[in-house]
């Protein structure tokens, strides 16, 4: 087991990574805090881990709340039926819920802890790649809006994440090559070893080699931690973490969060991140090219839906990193390094936006 901190000052909380975790009754007795339980999971997740973890926490007052499947349902609806179950088993402040699931799981099971009584206690329980190396570690929580995504959210810490990389062996191979893009955006943005490493490894993490996810899970969350420790909230540099994501919200609201997974999305708005990049003399042709050989290769779509340039323009102005109206994105001035600007040639985005969206 490996285990990191995220440090932010004000608080501290372990990210553990490893097997046979959700087995580990003394690692889960430390990491959980209070005597009552609310876990949050779904019709997927709960037939397969609930039962392993309910089992690992004796003398606990476990409640459950098992949701439908999928992003579709990730709105203030489905949040509302955690609010119903936490009324009903008359949980107090001092409870804590547990999200055992992906990022759908845990951003809604974060969000509802955010509100409920004002906010109580969440341990992460992450079990897709795309949750164990993004979604549960940082503290943004949220459910979408059929105008945008993730546009009705918080920031609230989690006391713990807890990464039973054993739960990754039931995970469907186009959910793994999802969690794959969060890896690659890492190595996009901030690390051009890990790039490499990627380049060389994929063969590797695709046969779900657990040595190798291992390190790329780590990796990942080390990268991840130390963004959001010098900038929590998003003020500056945590945007970077947004890298093909403003493109990639676009296409997801565009098809109504149905035909494509949020990773999915991310790797054809990192490709168009990269294409508007290159377009701008920021990288050459050349990296952005080593990036779609590499989506490419992990199985990963790099054709966007033909929703209209238009179309795409209206759903990023709900970008949350939209300032004063104008639109800030984040793009490439080197393969390992990402630059945050609203300075960039008008046309140049129009160009880009047309070339994928057409
Ligand atoms: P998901 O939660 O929908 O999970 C993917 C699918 O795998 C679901 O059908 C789920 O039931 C199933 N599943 C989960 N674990 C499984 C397992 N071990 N075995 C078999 N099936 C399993 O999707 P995701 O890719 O985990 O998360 C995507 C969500 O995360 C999006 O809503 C995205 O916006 C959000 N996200 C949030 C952040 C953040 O910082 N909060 C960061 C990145 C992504
Ligand atoms: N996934 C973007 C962030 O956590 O900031």
């Amino acid at each position: 087991m490996q285990t990191l901190h995220v440090d932010l000052g004000h608080s501290r909380y372990p990210i553990d990574i490893g097997p046979g975790l959700l087995g580990d009754a003394g690692l889960l007795d430390a990491r959980i805090p209070g005597r009552d339980l609310l876990i949050v999971s779904n019709v997927t997740v709960a037939p397969l881990y609930l039962e392993r973890l309910r089992r690992s926490l004796p003398g606990r007052r476990v409640g459950e709340c098992i949701l439908p499947d999928g992003e579709s349902h990730k709105t203030l609806a489905t949040a509302g039926t955690i609010f119903d179950a936490l009324v009903a088993q008359r949980q107090n402040r001092d409870a804590t819920l547990v999200a055992l699931g992906g990022g759908v799981v845990g951003d809604l099971g974060g969000f509802a802890a955010a509100c409920y009584q004002r906010g109580i206690a969440c341990v992460q329980v992450p079990t897709t790649l795309l949750a164990q190396v993004d979604s549960s570690v940082g503290g943004k929580t949220g459910v979408n809006h059929p105008g945008g995504k993730n546009l009705i959210g918080a920031f609230h810490q989690p006391a713990a994440v807890i990464a039973d990389t054993d739960t990754l062996t039931t995970l469907p191979d186009r959910e793994l090559r999802a969690g794959l893009a969060e890896i690659v955006k890492y190595g996009c943005i901030c690390d051009a070893g890990l790039f490499d490493w990627l380049e060389i490894n994929l063969p590797r993490l695709l046969a779900r080699d657990p040595a190798a996810l291992t390190h790329a899970i780590a990796a990942s969350c080390r990268l991840k931690a130390s963004v959001v420790a010098r900038d929590e909230r998003e003020s500056n540099v945590r945007a970077i973490l947004n890298f093909g994501h403003t493109f990639g919200h676009a296409i997801e609201a565009a098809t109504a969060y149905t035909s494509y997974l949020h990773g999915e999305a991310v790797a054809i708005g990192m490709l168009i991140a990269a294409d508007l990049s290159a377009r701008l003399g920021l990288i050459d042709r050349e990296a952005a090219a080593r990036l779609r050989a590499l989506l490419e290769r992990a199985g990963l779509p790099v054709a966007a839906p033909a929703i209209g340039a238009d179309r795409a323009r209206t759903l990023m102005q709900m970008d949350k990193k939209v300032r004063a109206g104008a639109l800030r994105l984040v793009l490439l001035d080197a393969l390992g390094n990402a630059v945050v600007t609203a300075d960039y040639d008008e046309s140049a985005l129009t160009a880009t936006l047309t070339e994928y969206f057409a």
